[in-house]
């Protein structure tokens, strides 16, 4: 299975996900990353796909008139790479309906709360900042929503009273990282199906 991966920062998630291919193969993992995208130049995910010999793309919204043009941009560079998946890990941009149209069913992203607690781009910040005890990682496929889609797949991550973000952030990323390379073989190597808000894993 063909995966493209959409980053916008450090992109660790990605760095998981070439580990673990190199170190099973793609053929036992059941997957390859064809190319790695960005909403923004420079971060160091993108650094990390070049370093690995990956092609990269970045479309910014900035460069293009609407966000529905910058959207169609974006499809059209993912689809150039013909993914089987496409993978956001840590991709801070809402994709839209052309995007959802081409790929919807297709498009696993990772956020860092236990959804449906604590939505959108500070869940780490929001977890913290309500007092919650735990807090963890959600791997889901993109729907419409703003990290709504169904949920494949969850990992929990106590709070420590001593925690700060960037601590219990590092915290969840630890869990994320294990579990979105666990997920995407998955689903490369057995197949799956959407019923609804649940996704049954062959
Ligand atoms: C991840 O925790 C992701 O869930 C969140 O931002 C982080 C990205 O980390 N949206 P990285 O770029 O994969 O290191």
């Amino acid at each position: 299975k063909r995966l493209v991966v959409l980053v916008s920062g450090s992109g660790t998630n990605l760095q998981a996900l070439l580990d673990e291919i190199d170190r099973v193969g793609r053929e036992a993992y059941g997957a390859e990353i064809v190319a790695v995208g960005a909403d923004r130049d420079g971060v160091e995910g993108l650094a990390r796909a070049e370093r690995a010999g990956l092609p990269t793309f970045v479309r910014k919204v900035r460069d293009h008139a609407s966000r529905e043009e910058w959207d169609h941009a974006l499809a059209e560079a993912v689809a150039a790479h013909d993914p089987d998946l496409v993978v956001s890990a840590g991709f801070m941009k809402i994709v839209g309906k052309e995007f959802l149209a081409r790929f919807g069913g297709r498009v696993v992203n990772t956020h860092p709360a236990l959804l449906p607690s604590f939505p959108g781009a500070h869940g780490v910040r929001d977890a913290l900042a309500y007092g919650a005890r735990v807090t963890g990682c959600t791997v889901h496929f993109v729907d419409d929503g703003v990290d709504t889609g169904p949920i494949i797949a969850q990992g929990v991550v106590e709070i420590r009273d001593e925690d700060d973000e960037s601590a219990l952030h590092e915290r969840i990323k630890d869990v994320e990282r294990r579990l979105l390379v666990e997920v995407v073989g998955r689903l490369a190597r057995n197949g799956y199906r959407i019923e609804g808000r649940k996704v049954v894993i062959q």
